[in-house]
């Protein structure tokens, strides 16, 4: 594997290849199967596969938890040269903001709703840094995991509006045992707050399990509200259910639906989904 720490390096090193697909795996690092599922997805559909690892100082708030973001560089590179990933990206951040914040991507509708709403300027960091990487890397794919979903609706609207060729692949959300979505974030939990933040997920699968009896989805996002401000040592953020394809407000389930929450366990934010088909209702 090639490790690539300047935009020139890794110009350098994609130009000297022959290869008829670039997959590209954005990430912050801190890795685990959810990104291994992605990376394996890349490999499926592409003959050269190129990992960024990334803390993206611009896609965290002033209160946010950028200064203790788990960083274990050493382990990433160790598991991407066993995923047999060809190139590696590990800027430092000087390398990708060389003149600090100087310039601003914005998606101001779709990112001032749900998680962009309680994170302001997340979703502006997250767009800024990925047309940064998409420009120099000119994938043609590119790979995101649907447990972030409000993202890969971002991600593909950037992509439509700004005219890149590139396909953004959404692959399904990889679960613990117990069903607690893989993130960076649930190595801050204990053993009894792991417990406690599977409450998330049990509601959207609840949620699912209701939509066969009703399709009214605004009950059902109250439903599941309630549910969740009940449970104990949790902390609600939002709960709610949108269209799937836009994330616009949907009453009834007469097209697929996503149902999307946030919780804090502790100090720990933790976000979840699941997708509300109509495909299987009568
Ligand atoms: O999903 C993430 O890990 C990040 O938001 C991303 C896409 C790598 C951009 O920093």
């Amino acid at each position: 594997m090639l490790i690539a720490r300047t935009i020139e390096e890794l110009r350098n090193t994609i130009a000297s290849r022959s290869y008829k697909s670039l997959g590209f795996v954005p990430t912050m690092g801190a890795l685990h199967e959810g990104h291994l599922s992605l990376i394996q997805k890349a490999f499926e559909q592409n003959d050269l596969v190129v990992v960024s690892v990334f803390v993206n100082p611009t896609q965290f708030g002033p209160n946010e938890d950028f200064d203790k973001y788990p960083r274990n560089y050493s382990r990433d590179i160790e598991i991407l040269q066993t995923a047999g990933v060809h190139i590696l990206f590990l800027p430092e951040i000087e390398t990708m903001y060389p003149l600090g914040h100087e310039v601003e991507i914005r998606l101001p509708k779709i990112s001032s709703i749900l998680c962009g709403k309680f994170r302001p300027g997340h979703f502006d960091g997250v767009a800024l840094i990925l047309t940064k990487f998409f420009n120099i890397l000119r994938p043609n794919k590119a790979y995101f995991g649907q447990k972030d979903y409000q993202q890969t609706i971002i991600v593909k609207k950037l992509v439509e509006q700004l005219f890149w060729e590139i396909e953004i692949v959404v692959c399904p959300t990889v679960r613990d045992e117990d069903g607690l979505a893989k993130s960076s974030r649930n190595q801050y939990l204990s053993a009894q707050e792991r417990k406690n933040a599977l409450i998330l997920y049990q509601t959207l699968l609840w949620v699912a399990s209701q939509v066969s009896v009703s399709r009214d989805l605004k009950f059902l996002a109250e439903q599941a509200r309630q549910r969740l401000i009940s449970a104990p040592s949790i902390k609600l953020e939002y709960f709610e259910i949108l269209r799937a394809r836009d994330l616009e407000p949907i009453d009834f389930l007469v097209e697929n639906a996503i149902a999307l929450g946030a919780i804090y366990v502790n100090n720990t934010r933790l976000i979840d989904n699941i997708l509300l088909t109509v495909e299987n209702l009568n």
